[in-house]
């Protein structure tokens, strides 16, 4: 997909450049020629190296690799996200990666950068140029390509909660209310943009993700079982009443540590597992 973005993009600049090649022309008699800006000398350059892990599913008897590559700071953008978009435009358009909105909205560019997972467009490039930047895909998932993992499991497990209303008595022909109260309630979990971050840095999860929902899909749960105009609390917990889906969750906190939105996950699962204990 990013390729194809990529490839409509460039198509587009490309037919435009032709439009403004023409425009150019036909002033080219009374303005100025337009010159390319000069390189930078190497006293312009800063040099920062970022070493991104590689793997590509074409040659799956290669092992993977950190390859090294080198980015002038001098012209990128400030973020993580500047620098691979910079990296796979002018040095290496093989390189692969996911990302949509650039801030913070899609969930779609969450990696592991310099061993914390979280977004690569809301993460400043690390400005110490004697550092290298270390960029790997989120841990313990199925990699697709280079940095793009396979939530192939994440998003069935998401499914697996029915994350949608659920009640067999909605008012019919007039708004189902909410009250203020009840609605803040909500605060904290709707905002949720299903990076993944949380779930891939669970140790419960890495070693159970076929059993263990994660936090994400349990914050996910809990999201619907405390929405006042949900009926369905009881089945929801219900279908939680074993030793995996939810009691696989040892309260480590990695996942709140870690979430890009600043959510806290734990919390939403602590609170599943005390509504189950007092029967709340
Ligand atoms: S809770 Fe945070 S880290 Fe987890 S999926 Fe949602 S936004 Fe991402
Ligand atoms: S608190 Fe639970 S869900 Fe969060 S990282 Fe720890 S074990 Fe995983
Ligand atoms: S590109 Fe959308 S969250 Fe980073």
């Amino acid at each position: 997909m990013l390729a194809t973005r990529t490839a409509s993009r460039l198509v587009a600049s490309s037919s435009s450049s032709k439009g403004f090649t023409a425009a150019a022309r036909a002033l080219s008699t009374t303005a100025p020629l337009l010159h390319a800006a000069p390189a930078p000398t190497p006293a312009q350059q800063k040099l920062k190296e970022f070493k991104i892990y590689r793997w590509n599913p074409d040659a799956p008897s290669e092992k993977p690799t950190l390859q090294s590559y080198q980015v002038n700071l001098a012209e990128c953008g400030p973020m993580v996200l500047d620098a691979l978009i910079k990296i796979k435009n002018d040095l290496d358009p093989t390189l692969t990666f996911r990302r949509s909105c650039r801030e913070g909205i899609c969930g779609s560019c969450a990696m592991n950068i310099d061993g914390v997972n979280t977004l690569a467009c809301l993460s400043r490039i690390d400005r110490n140029e004697a550092k290298p930047q270390k960029i790997y895909p989120l841990p313990h998932m199925y990699i697709v390509k280079d940095l793009v993992p396979d939530l192939t499991q994440f998003y069935k497990q998401y499914k697996s909660i029915e994350p949608f209303l659920k009640n067999d008595n909605v008012p019919e022909g007039r708004e189902h209310l909410q009250s203020v109260e009840d609605r803040k309630k909500l605060d904290g979990m709707y905002e949720c943009i299903l990076c993944a971050c949380c779930s891939t840095s669970c140790p419960s999860y890495w070693w159970n993700q076929d059993e263990y929902l994660g936090p994400a899909a349990l914050m996910a749960a809990y999201r619907w079982m405390a929405d006042s105009r949900d009926s369905y609390g009881a089945e929801r917990k219900e279908r939680m009443q074993n030793s995996l889906s939810l009691y696989r969750c040892h309260t480590i906190f990695n996942c709140s540590r870690t979430c890009p939105k600043g959510l806290n996950p734990a919390k939403a699962i602590a609170q599943i597992k005390l509504e189950m204990a007092t029967g709340a």
